[in-house]
């Protein structure tokens, strides 16, 4: 199956080894990058941007060793316009058993001041690059940098021309995260409708989250007709970060109803890549991160645990055992009810009478007013009568 052949897949291109280790501080090893791109490629993740060769030679050597041992993912380097960066990108991914060269460069007002080039100069750039991209490798990824904040009329007659040039994923990065959900699907369609050539090549939303937007982003980029998103697990990145992968896979699994493209993630396998990264990299997931924080699955108020022991769909809309959890969280503190305190204690091996239950909850609520969060061997000690569990 091509890329462009099935009308319901997104590709899923993660890029948490390379925009993902640019967050200042995410540094990680050559056998952490291997690592996590073993875990990429086993959970199904299409397209693996592995790093940036020129960068160093470290980053060279990753990225080389990541394409020798890739199984089944793509395996994407990322070079800068130019014919050295792209020749040393080619040296790194070849390889693969399925290399891609993503090159860009930045084509806003703003970022075309950086190298000084006319819009001329930059389109005759463009051409040139691609081309000789093309000329190495048969499968060209081309992003105009800051594509959200280029002028329209430009925006086309660059991708038109990396698109003739022989690009087969134009990429649209919405790089300082300024784009609103409205914007990015129309955007897209509009982008398909109108450059010519653009039915024949996959487009690819990749967007940051300096609004908090970058999933809402992603997902409406693949309703105006993006078949790739762009992301990193965790959502790690520059500043804000990046969409996160878990999010936009998990929306689309949970929300098919109403969007209804597929991707060939095994969920089941998040939560593992999830802590690795966070270990990997040093960036701790937030406690109320979605789908992959401590209490995205966790519940503790009294009327929520005894909402989730009579039906788990009151308050989850996705099990647990779909991320790689083995099970909900029912976390016993000052709001938890007795229906949990029950429950929870059956679980650790006590089965308590009415008036039982009646008195361990009293203490129980005394002990949870002078902790934040009541542990199983708390509760054991608890049941051990005359015992402070503190
Ligand atoms: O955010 C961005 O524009 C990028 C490009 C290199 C694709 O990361
Ligand atoms: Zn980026």
């Amino acid at each position: 199956m091509t890329q462009t052949t099935d009308k319901d897949r997104v590709w899923i291109f993660d890029t948490t080894l390379r925009d993902g280790e640019q967050s200042p501080g995410a540094t990680m090893t050559h056998d952490e990058k291997l690592e996590i791109a073993g875990l990429l490629d086993d959970m199904g993740v299409d397209i693996i941007e592995a790093g940036f060769p020129i960068a160093s030679e470290g980053d060279f050597k990753a990225v080389s060793d990541i394409a020798k041992n890739a199984r089944n993912s793509v395996i994407c380097g990322l070079a800068r316009a130019n014919l050295t960066d792209i020749d040393r990108c080619w040296e790194a991914i070849q390889h693969a058993g399925r290399p891609r060269i993503h090159t860009f460069i930045g084509t806003s007002p703003l970022h075309r001041a950086i190298p000084n080039l006319t819009m001329d100069e930059m389109a005759d750039r463009i051409h040139e690059t691609v081309t000789h991209a093309r000329n190495l490798c048969d499968n060209v990824q081309w992003s105009p940098m800051d594509a959200t904040r280029t002028e329209w009329d430009y925006l086309c007659r660059v991708v038109e021309i990396a698109i003739k040039a022989g690009a087969s994923t134009i990429n649209i990065p919405d790089t300082v995260g300024y784009t609103a959900p409205v914007e990015s699907a129309e955007l897209i369609r509009r982008l398909i409708a109108e450059v010519p050539g653009a039915e024949d090549v996959i487009f690819a939303t990749h967007c940051h989250n300096d609004l908090g937007m970058a999933t809402a982003n992603s997902l409406a980029a693949v309703a105006g007709g993006a078949r790739q998103i762009e992301c990193t697990i965790n959502g790690l990145g520059e500043r804000a970060g990046n969409t996160a992968l878990e999010e936009v896979v998990m929306a689309l699994k949970v929300r098919h109803d109403i969007m209804p493209w597929r991707t060939g993630v095994d969920t089941t396998k998040i939560m593992n890549i999830s802590r690795r990264v966070a270990t990997v990299s040093g960036f701790p997931v937030q406690f109320n991160k979605a789908i992959v924080g401590k209490n995205a699955f966790a519940h503790e108020s009294g009327i929520h645990q005894d909402g989730m022991l009579k039906n788990p769909e009151n308050f989850e809309i996705m099990r647990p055992s779909d991320v790689g959890l083995s099970d909900t969280n029912l976390v016993m503190g000052k709001h938890s009810g007795r229906a949990a305190l029950r429950a929870k204690l059956s679980d650790l091996g006590f089965e308590l009478g009415d008036n039982q239950l009646k008195d361990v909850f009293v203490r129980f609520k005394e002990l949870a007013d002078r902790k934040k969060e009541v542990y199983d061997d708390d509760l054991v000690a608890l049941m051990r009568v005359g015992e402070d569990p503190e």
